[in-house]
């Protein structure tokens, strides 16, 4: 084994980084640096300085993330009107990078040459974390113990926790919980009876949205104000991206917006199904596309929309750093200039629907387009051309079928 000086290791101060840290210390024995982000994931992060304290280590970051997370990952993410696979809107995704970047600073800066993590050796986020360490620093090396250690079980796990004291929270000691995800942007539900996509999901996983069927009858109208491609402001009161998120997750949610019951391709290759709940992102999805519809020229907009399933497929895999996704980024942020008005949307019943759009940068023209008579020069004999020209190939192909 290559001998390790120092480890940053990603800790959430749950059992599994909590037997993580442990395992590090005994198998390498030199000091584990954690690192605790906070992205909004609702939990409180103190507990996690009380366990590390008592595993004995000495220095412990915690870092709120959530600002960054949201203006430099979600926004510039937002701006494609991203979705994988058509429905996915990359939660989990997009925070990857973000813990990588974090996770590499600080190995910087206190001279670590290694860096752990707790995700599996089945999963997409271990290449998530992977990839954005070595397109940031390649000289770190990667430690994934459950890819390394020889625990094949949650029988096995809790009873390393068992051998080494590790407290092991009561409601961790039955059968495997959900494998869990959250952040500002969602939560992400795996795991167990979710395993099988013939069963329906059990109300209990939802955390974050209402049932559409149970949630209000009288729908409610929000308006999203936009610049430059950006959400700046719900209802007229500007908010900093963090707040304005958190903001539409608790509109959303009240309405059950947001919820996605999803079976995707990973990119280690298997089909894996979830469980989303998305309520501030699906409707920035919608407000995103309302003030697009008219301030991006036709061209662009059908540009952005060709280039974004790659775009997202790049986020899904992991390649936020990689030069290829830096470029289609500058394409879709100069595209975005204009993108500025405000946007009203009506949450009822899971939908999130625009329901009017205004912006000082318009390319709507009501005297172009109306039924009735108007100032603007539209010759109408120039459509009789446009279709003649456009139907001439279309003739000769029908005459030559038709032989
Ligand atoms: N399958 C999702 C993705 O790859 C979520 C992964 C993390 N979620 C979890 N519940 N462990 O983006």
């Amino acid at each position: 084994m290559t001998k390790i000086e120092k480890i940053v290791l990603s800790y959430s101060g749950g059992l599994d980084t909590s037997i993580i840290l442990k395992w590090l210390q005994e198998v390498y024995g030199c000091e584990v640096v954690t690192f605790t982000a906070d992205l909004g994931q609702g939990e409180e992060l103190e507990p996690a300085r009380a366990k590390a304290e008592m595993s004995g280590v000495k220095d412990i970051r915690i870092v709120d993330l959530r600002e960054e997370f949201v203006s430099d990952f979600v926004f510039p993410m937002l701006r494609a009107n991203v979705l994988y696979e058509g429905q996915y809107l990359l939660g989990s995704s997009i925070a990857r990078p973000l813990i990588a970047k974090r996770l590499v600073g600080i190995a910087g800066e206190v001279g670590a040459d290694a860096i752990a993590h707790g995700a599996t050796g089945k999963g997409n986020d271990q290449i998530r974390f992977e990839l954005a360490i070595n397109a940031l620093d390649p000289s770190l090396k990667v430690i994934a113990p459950w890819r390394q250690w020889n625990i094949r079980s949650r029988t096995q796990l809790l009873e390393y926790a068992e051998k080494h004291h590790i407290p092991v929270p009561s409601d961790k000691r039955g059968e495997a919980p959900f494998s869990i995800d959250a952040n500002l942007l969602h939560t992400s539900t795996e795991g167990k009876i979710l395993e099988n996509p013939a069963e329906v999901a059990p109300d209990h996983v939802y955390q974050r949205t209402v049932d559409p069927l149970d949630a209000p009858d009288a729908p409610e109208i929000i308006t999203i104000g936009f610049e430059a491609g950006d959400p700046v402001s719900v209802n007229g009161k500007s908010m900093t991206p963090a707040a304005l998120l958190s903001e539409l997750n608790g509109l959303g949610g009240r309405h059950g917006v947001g919820r996605l019951d999803l079976v995707e391709n990973r990119f280690i290759g298997m089909k894996s199904r979830g469980i989303y709940e998305t309520p501030g992102g699906t409707i920035l999805l919608a407000a995103h596309r309302g003030i697009e519809s008219i301030t991006l020229d036709r061209a662009a907009a059908h540009l952005k929309d060709e280039i974004m399933p790659r775009y997202a497929e790049l986020i899904y895999n992991g390649f936020w750093f990689a030069p290829e996704r830096e470029m289609l980024q500058a394409l879709i942020d100069q595209s975005q200039a204009f993108v500025s008005g405000e946007v009203t949307v009506r949450l009822y019943k899971g939908s999130a629907s625009v329901i009017s759009r205004t912006s000082p940068w318009s390319l709507y023209s009501a005297d172009l387009v109306t039924f009735e008579e108007s100032a603007i020069a539209f010759d109408h004999h120039d459509a009789e051309g446009f279709i003649r020209l456009n139907g001439l190939r279309l003739r000769s192909w029908a005459a030559r079928n038709g032989r």
